[in-house]
């Protein structure tokens, strides 16, 4: 018998298995709630700009007594502001004594395929209850909002990632790390490696992109997409706001000869009791064969490791350019759509960051 949960249990999402005889909506329902959901007395919705949720985050997102992510103010304008995003996705409740901010979570739209079908559905991120007020069920007080708040546009399925299992996630992804700069990550006590076996070896002959590549990397990543049954349709707006480079945010690069082209984000991880950083590239997306790229930009870029998990490859290609599996899991969930055939992490064509 799986764990009971007082909210998941009662959702329009896969409770006990994950394949189903036919795709489809788990609810049909239409219904439109115009009033917004009551909160405990003394809270009160909010939205909030990003210096808040910049601090916000610093204080409670995923972190523990020896490490913290640093989202900057840049990164989240990269994650959670296109131009066609809604304040009002964006979703912060606040005390109403102090305007302290006491959770938060995002929303933004995106045209989702999941094999061959394509709806608009919301990708929700960085949902965070502040420490003090953990086990308040803020989350689902949140995530019911967020539903009212999507169905009033039309939107009816979202997409979320969340490490812990809940029910019931369409794919178990892990994570891959690519070591750097080994000297420093071992002086750091990052990890215990052979500086030898992991250096980084070659040049590049990729350049960044540049304005007039959109229309091309459109297209290269389009045509990616395509290759896989979770994935995205996307159009130059997309390519203007999530792949042109934004220095110290997202770095791009294409390939001068043939049609390839990569794409990470960078991500600092501090080392809490020393306050150190470890300067993480993020794969986002890697078109054509040009992992070792990627790997070599990062290292000539001066991060100290390259990141990615198993979706949209194949570990053995991972463990070929020598990656390392980390401890690291996430999972993959769908709101209200269940699915009619397996998706593995190698099926996955599109990152959540
Ligand atoms: C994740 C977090 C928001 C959960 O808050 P919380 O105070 O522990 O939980 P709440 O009382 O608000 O809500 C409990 C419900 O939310 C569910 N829940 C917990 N984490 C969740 C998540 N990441 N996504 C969706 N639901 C989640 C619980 O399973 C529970 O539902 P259930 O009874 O049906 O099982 C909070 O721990 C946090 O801010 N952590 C640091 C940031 C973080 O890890 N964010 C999530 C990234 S994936």
């Amino acid at each position: 018998m799986s764990k009971k949960h007082d909210f998941w249990n009662k959702q329009p999402v896969p409770q006990n298995k994950v394949i189903f005889k036919q795709d489809g909506e788990i609810d049909h329902s239409r219904e439109l709630k115009h009033d917004e959901n009551k909160l405990p007395d003394g809270y009160k919705w909010s939205s909030c700009n990003l210096t808040e949720l910049c601090e916000f985050l610093k204080y409670n997102y995923i972190q523990d007594d020896t490490f913290e992510y640093s989202y900057s103010k840049d990164l989240l304008e990269w994650a959670i502001h296109p131009p066609w995003y809604r304040d009002e996705w964006n979703i912060a409740i606040r005390k109403s004594d102090t305007n302290e901010i006491v959770a938060f979570m995002s929303g933004i739209p995106l045209d989702i395929r999941v094999n061959d079908k394509t709806m608009r559905m919301l990708q929700i991120n960085f949902l965070c209850v502040s420490k003090q007020l953990r086990d308040s069920k803020f989350t689902p007080m949140l995530i019911n909002e967020e539903k009212r708040r999507m169905n009033l546009q039309n939107i009816w399925q979202a997409a979320y990632t969340v490490t812990k299992f809940l029910p019931t996630p369409v794919a178990k992804i892990t994570y891959f790390h690519r070591l750097i700069h080994t000297d420093k990550l071992n002086e750091l006590g990052f990890c215990e490696v052979n500086k030898h076996s992991h250096h980084v070896n070659g040049e590049t002959r990729f350049r960044e992109m540049q304005e007039y590549d959109i229309p091309r990397v459109k297209k290269m990543l389009q045509n990616h997409f395509n290759k896989f049954k979770l994935s995205l349709n996307i159009n130059e707006e997309y390519i203007k706001h999530w792949i042109m480079p934004r220095k110290g945010t997202i770095y791009s690069y294409i390939s001068k000869e043939e049609d390839k082209f990569l794409t990470f984000y960078s991500l600092d991880y501090v080392m809490k009791p020393n306050n150190k950083i470890i300067k993480q590239a993020n794969a986002f997306y890697n078109v054509g064969n040009c992992l070792q790229d990627a790997i070599i930009l990062a290292r000539d870029l001066g991060f100290d490791m390259y990141n990615c998990s198993n979706i949209s490859v194949d570990e053995e290609e991972l463990k070929k350019h020598g990656f390392v599996e980390g401890t690291g899991n996430n999972h993959y969930y769908l709101w209200n759509w269940k699915i009619n055939q397996e998706i593995k992490p190698k099926d996955i064509g599109f990152v959540m960051i």
